[in-house]
C-alpha cells in the first residue's frame, strides 16, 4: 500500500493534466455506473395518456470514444465557470441540433455511416403536481441508452425497437430542468439483433419522447380482448339473461395491473357504445381479472375495422382506449378469424420512411406505407424484423390490416448465451406489454431465418413459451429457412413443433434458379399446420426495363412474381403470404453502384414512391383473389 501511496504522490507532483482527467473521469464513471437507477417500466397504451412532448430539436454531441461517460460527465451538462481548476471540454449549447424523433444517420451526412455513442441534451420547464408521479416515455432508442434528468441518472435500457418508461418524479423540479441521454448503436455479438442485419443500423432517439403524469397509484398494464369462448349465455355475473331473441352475447375479458394497488381495490372497464361494463378486484399481485358481457358487438375484421372507445379505470387513474374485438385461432391447417377461415394477402414492410428515408416514426409514414398495402389489395402486413411504432399499429387497427409483429431474433444470435435469451424475452415483454390490445396484431413472430441447430431450437422454444404465457390469445409463428432435395423444397425445421403457424422464406428465381424454376418446384411440408410464405421476391431498380430474364429490371421482378404465385397456389396448406417487400429500404449489404446504392431494391415500390411492374402483378392476384384457397 505504502509503495502505491508514494507512486501516487510522484504522479500528482509530475503530471497535473493526467491527474485532472483521471480524477474527473474516475469521479464521473463512478458516479454514473455506481449509482444504479431503477429499471424502466412497461406502460400499456402510454400514447393514450396526456403527455408533455419532448420531441423537437435536441443538442447532440457525437462521442465515438464515449469520453462523456468517463471523463467529465456530459450527463452533468456542466457550464464552464471562470477559474475552474479543470477544463470543461463540452458544451451542448454550441452543438448543431438533431431532430427527435429521428435517426441521426439521415439527418447529417457525416453521421450516415456512424455507429457509436451520441449524447442528446434538452431543456424543458415543468410544474410538479401533488400526488403525481412522472415518467419519461421513450418510444424507442437504438440500441443501448442511458438517461439523466438534472444530472441524476433515471434509467438505462437495451433494445432498439420497443418503448420504455423511466420514473423521473424524484429528479424533476419546478421551473427549468434538463435531460441528457446517451444512445449507442454499436453492434455487438451478444446484442438482439446481433452483428449482421440486412437493414440500416439507424441510431438515435428514433421514436417520440415525452413526459407522462400518472397518479401515485396507477395502471401500468392491461389486457382487453374478446374471449375465444363461443358466444353463449351470460357468464357468472349473477344476472341470467340467457339468449335474447337473435341477440348474441359476447364475452370480453382481460386483466388490469395497478402499481401501488392494494388487495381488494376495485378496477373497472366500460364500453359506453355497447352500454356494457365490468369490474374486478385486485389480488395480492395488484392484478384484477374482469369480464364484460356485450350484445350487438360488431367484431373487428379487415372488412369492418370497428373500434370501440374503452375506458379502463382504477382509483384516481383512467385510460381511454380505442379497441377492436375479434378472435383468432387455428383449426388444423386453417387460420380462423372470428371463427371463419381466412387467407392472408400480405406484404412485408420495414420501418423505413417513404421519400425522406430513415426510421419511420410518424402517423403520416404509417398512413403512406399502409395506404400502399391497402392499394395492393392486402388484408395483412408483416412488420419486419422488429416491433414497429405504435402509430403503425394504430393505423393498422383503423385501416383494417392484420399484423405479423416480430421480435428481432434475426439470423445467428448467440443462442447458447442465457443473457441473450433474457434480452430477447425482455424485448418480448416490452413488445407484447405495450401493444397487446391492438386487434390488428394476430401473430407474434419469434424469429427470422435462424440456423437449424439445437441451441437455436431450445432458445426459440423458450421464447415461444414466454410469449404464450404473456399472451395466450394470439398465434405464435417464426420465419423458417427451408431445405431442398433436387427440385423439392422441404419444410421440416424442428422449430415448427413450437409454432401455431409456420412461416417460411424462399427466394426461388432470385438467390437460386430462374423465375421459371418455380414452375417445377415441389413442396414437402412435414407439419399439419397453417403455412405463410413470409418472404419471396427479387430486386429491381425502378424505371430500369429490359427482358424478363434481365436481372434488376422491373420485367425480371414481375416475372418472378408471376411464377411464384403459380407455384404457391399449388401448396394446399398455404394460408397467407407477405412477399419481400413493399418498399425499397436502406441496407449496408447492398453496394451495387447505380442499382442498389445502399438500398435493398426488392421493393414493389421505390423509396420515392414509384410503383414497379410487380406491384401490379401482385395487386391483380390479390384483387381477383386468385391466390390461396377461395374464402
Ligand atoms: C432475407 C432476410 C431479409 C433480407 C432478405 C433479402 O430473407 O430475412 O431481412 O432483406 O432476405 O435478402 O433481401
Amino acid at each position: 500500500m505504502k509503495h502505491l501511496f508514494n507512486s501516487l504522490v510522484r504522479i500528482i507532483v509530475s503530471a497535473p493534466r493526467t491527474i485532472a482527467l483521471f480524477l474527473t473521469g474516475a469521479a464521473a464513471f463512478i458516479a454514473c455506473s455506481a449509482w444504479a437507477a431503477p429499471a424502466p417500466i412497461i406502460l400499456t397504451g402510454a400514447d393514450r395518456r396526456p403527455a408533455l412532448s419532448l420531441d423537437g430539436d435536441w443538442a447532440p454531441i457525437v462521442d465515438p470514444y464515449f469520453a462523456g461517460i468517463r471523463n467529465n460527465g456530459f450527463y452533468l451538462n456542466r457550464k464552464a465557470q471562470q477559474g475552474d481548476p479543470f477544463p470543461t471540454e463540452y458544451d451542448f449549447s454550441k452543438a448543431p441540433k438533431l431532430k427527435v424523433p429521428g435517426d441521426w444517420n439521415t439527418q447529417r451526412e457525416s453521421l450516415f455511416f456512424y455507429e457509436g455513442p451520441v449524447w442528446y441534451e434538452r431543456d424543458f420547464t415543468y410544474q410538479p403536481k401533488e400526488h403525481t408521479r412522472v415518467f419519461l416515455h421513450v418510444g424507442a432508442a437504438n440500441y443501448k441508452s442511458w438517461f439523466w434528468v438534472n444530472g441524476q441518472k433515471v434509467c438505462e435500457h437495451e433494445g432498439g425497437f420497443t418503448s420504455f418508461n423511466c420514473e423521473v418524479t424524484a429528479a424533476i423540479h419546478a421551473g427549468g430542468n434538463f435531460i441528457v441521454a446517451a444512445v449507442d448503436n454499436t453492434r455487438r455479438e451478444d446484442n438482439v439483433p446481433t452483428l449482421q442485419t440486412d437493414w440500416w443500423n439507424y441510431g438515435g432517439l428514433t421514436r417520440s419522447v415525452s413526459l407522462i403524469e400518472v397518479p401515485e397509484t396507477f395502471i401500468d398494464q392491461y389486457d382487453v380482448h374478446l374471449s375465444r369462448a363461443p358466444e353463449t349465455k351470460l357468464a357468472p355475473h349473477g344476472n341470467d339473461f340467457g339468449l335474447i331473441g337473435s341477440l348474441y352475447l359476447e364475452h370480453i375479458e382481460g386483466w388490469i395491473h395497478v402499481v401501488g394497488g392494494k388487495i381488494g381495490d376495485k378496477v373497472k372497464v366500460e364500453i359506453p357504445e355497447l352500454n356494457s361494463d365490468g369490474s374486478g378486484v385486485l389480488d395480492a399481485d395488484g392484478r384484477a381479472k374482469f369480464l364484460l358481457v356485450a350484445s350487438n358487438l360488431q367484431r373487428w375484421s379487415p372488412e369492418t375495422p370497428k373500434l370501440y372507445k374503452v375506458i379502463i379505470s382504477a382509483g384516481q387513474d383512467s385510460i381511454e382506449e380505442e379497441i377492436g374485438f375479434r378472435t383468432v385461432e387455428t383449426r388444423g391447417t386453417e387460420i380462423l378469424l372470428n371463427g371463419q377461415p381466412i387467407f392472408l394477402r400480405g406484404i412485408s414492410i420495414h420501418a423505413e420512411a417513404p421519400y425522406r428515408t430513415g426510421r419511420a416514426n410518424t402517423d403520416k409514414d404509417a398512413e403512406t406505407l399502409l395506404g400502399w398495402a391497402k392499394d395492393l389489395g392486402c388484408n395483412f402486413v408483416r412488420l419486419a424484423h422488429y416491433p414497429h411504432d405504435e402509430s403503425m399499429l394504430r393505423a393498422a387497427d383503423r385501416m383494417g390490416l392484420l399484423v405479423w409483429s416480430e421480435n428481432p431474433v434475426y439470423w445467428a444470435l448467440q443462442f447458447d448465451n442465457p443473457k441473450v435469451l433474457a434480452k430477447a424475452e425482455q424485448q418480448l415483454d416490452e413488445e407484447i406489454g405495450t401493444s397487446r390490445n391492438h386487434a390488428a396484431i394476430i401473430l407474434w413472430s419469434m424469429a427470422n431465418e435462424t440456423p437449424n441447430n439445437e441451441a437455436r431450437t431450445r432458445f426459440i422454444e423458450a421464447e415461444a413459451a414466454h410469449a404464450r404465457e404473456l399472451d395466450p390469445t394470439r398465434l405464435i409463428t417464426a420465419a423458417l429457412l427451408v431445405r431442398g432435395e433436387g427440385n423439392t423444397k422441404i419444410i421440416d425445421d424442428p422449430l415448427g413443433k413450437s409454432l401455431d403457424v409456420i412461416g417460411f422464406n424462399e427466394y426461388i428465381g432470385w438467390y437460386e434458379g430462374h423465375p421459371e424454376s418455380a414452375d417445377t418446384t415441389q413442396w414437402r411440408v412435414e407439419y399439419q399446420k397453417p403455412l405463410i410464405v413470409s418472404e419471396f421476391g427479387g430486386g429491381a431498380k425502378a424505371g430500369l426495363h429490359g427482358g424478363g430474364n434481365e436481372r434488376w429490371t422491373e420485367e425480371f421482378q414481375a416475372n418472378i412474381y408471376r411464377h411464384q404465385l403459380g407455384m404457391l397456389n399449388r401448396i394446399p396448406q398455404l394460408r397467407g403470404m407477405s412477399p419481400w417487400i413493399l418498399m425499397d429500404f436502406r441496407s449496408p449489404n447492398r453496394t451495387l453502384t447505380g442499382i442498389q446504392d445502399e438500398f435493398n431494391r426488392k421493393g414493389l415500390i421505390s423509396d420515392q414512391g414509384e410503383k414497379k411492374q410487380a406491384f401490379f402483378v401482385l395487386r391483380k392476384a390479390y384483387q381477383e383473389k386468385t391466390v390461396g384457397k377461395p374464402e
